[in-house]
């Protein structure tokens, strides 16, 4: 049965619901290295063996909304609050196009209505004209009007994830945010054409298999250019302190059966993988994941921005991250050559 599913795999994308959540139940080891030696052999026919890298600047942690899982919930009387004033998110910017090989910026906050439509649009305009880099917005759920002018100042892409493609989960997660709505957005996001980004923690109170197969069955319809898949981790000053945090094991087969059914996703290996184990970030790129995102947000600022504990990028030199993930890289096998990763259904 396993070996049917695995060899279809390689052929088709097209799983069916049972397949699906067969290998999402994976748990025993040796099926466990079966199935991330399928979903990493379609990684190298269908993406090859480059990974990406992302300059990442979280410019801003004030936000309007109360996730019940992030630790930059408006709630959240504990947090230390900071924005990043403009001028230096453009020259932080500017730092990584002139001194490291990194091709995209990524422009990620709460949700903070400080950064008005021209604001942004500003930093974004002066970002696209004084260097070559590509930029990706991770801002959240903004008016149309909005995400259109970011998009005519120049952004290339746009992370938003859909957090839960079940209605009832997403509910649960989202106390005051409505699914309706950041679907909507997403598919905004794509008529005005950036390259869109989803994806959803794994392992957060209350989410089944069933819920994780929504999920990939989204990817499946929606078809996103980039999907982010990272462990959900309790943080203590928030309404989930005290709940199990997701499982390396359990993401690592979500990344795995993503990277099958969608073939060609740029799928990061993200932080949070890497900050409940040591080499899971190593794990995700073995699992099928081909992109990093080295922080670059300057270090004064960067251990307010917690939406969970233990962040691991909190290493002495800016710099570091950026060696560390090529060594990360190497230590797999794969290549960095500094290419722009742009979205695969753009290549031809
Ligand atoms: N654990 C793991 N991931 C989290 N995120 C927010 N809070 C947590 C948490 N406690 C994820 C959300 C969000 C992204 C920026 O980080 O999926 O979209």
């Amino acid at each position: 049965m396993l070996n049917e599913i695995l060899n279809k795999s390689l052929e088709t994308g097209d799983l069916t619901r049972e397949e699906i959540l067969r290998l999402l139940a994976i748990t025993d080891p040796d099926e466990k290295s079966r199935l991330t030696e399928t979903s990493n052999a379609v990684r190298e026919k269908y993406c090859g063996a480059e990974v990406y890298l992302r300059g990442l600047i979280e410019f801003s942690d004030h936000c309007r909304r109360n996730c019940n899982y992030c630790g930059v919930r408006a709630g959240n009387t504990c947090a230390h609050r900071y924005r990043i004033p403009p001028d230096e998110i453009v020259k932080t910017a500017k730092g990584i196009a002139e001194n490291t090989p990194i091709k995209t910026v990524v422009l990620q906050s709460g949700e903070d209505l400080w950064y008005t439509k021209d604001i942004l649009a500003d930093i974004i305009r002066r970002i696209k004209s004084e260097t070559d880099l590509a930029v990706t917005l991770g801002v959240g759920e903004r008016e149309y009007d909005e995400y259109k002018a970011w998009r005519e100042a120049g952004a290339d892409r746009f992370l938003l994830r859909h957090e839960a493609a079940n209605r009832e989960l997403y509910k649960s997660l989202h106390p005051d945010s409505d699914y309706d709505n950041r679907m909507n957005c997403l598919r905004q996001l794509r008529e005005l054409g950036y390259q869109v980004g989803a994806g959803a923690m794994v392992g957060a109170p209350g989410q089944t298999l069933e819920h994780i197969a929504d999920d990939i069955e989204f990817y499946k319809t929606f078809k996103p250019d980039m999907i982010g898949i990272g462990p959900f981790i309790s943080h203590p000053d928030t309404p989930y302190k005290g709940a199990a945090s997701g499982t390396a094991e359990l993401t690592l087969n979500v990344v795995a059966v993503t990277r099958i059914v969608t073939r060609t996703a740029l799928l990061p290996a993200t932080t949070a993988i890497g900050s409940i184990d040591p080499m899971g970030r190593e794990k995700a790129l073995m699992a099928g994941a081909d992109v990093m995102m080295p922080n670059y947000t300057p270090y004064e600022y960067r251990a307010m921005y917690e939406i969970y504990p233990d962040k691991k990028c909190f290493t002495e030199a800016v710099d570091h991250n950026l060696s560390d993930a090529i060594a990360r890289i190497r230590s797999v096998g794969r290549v960095f050559k500094g290419g722009y990763g742009h979205a695969r259904r753009l290549d031809k």
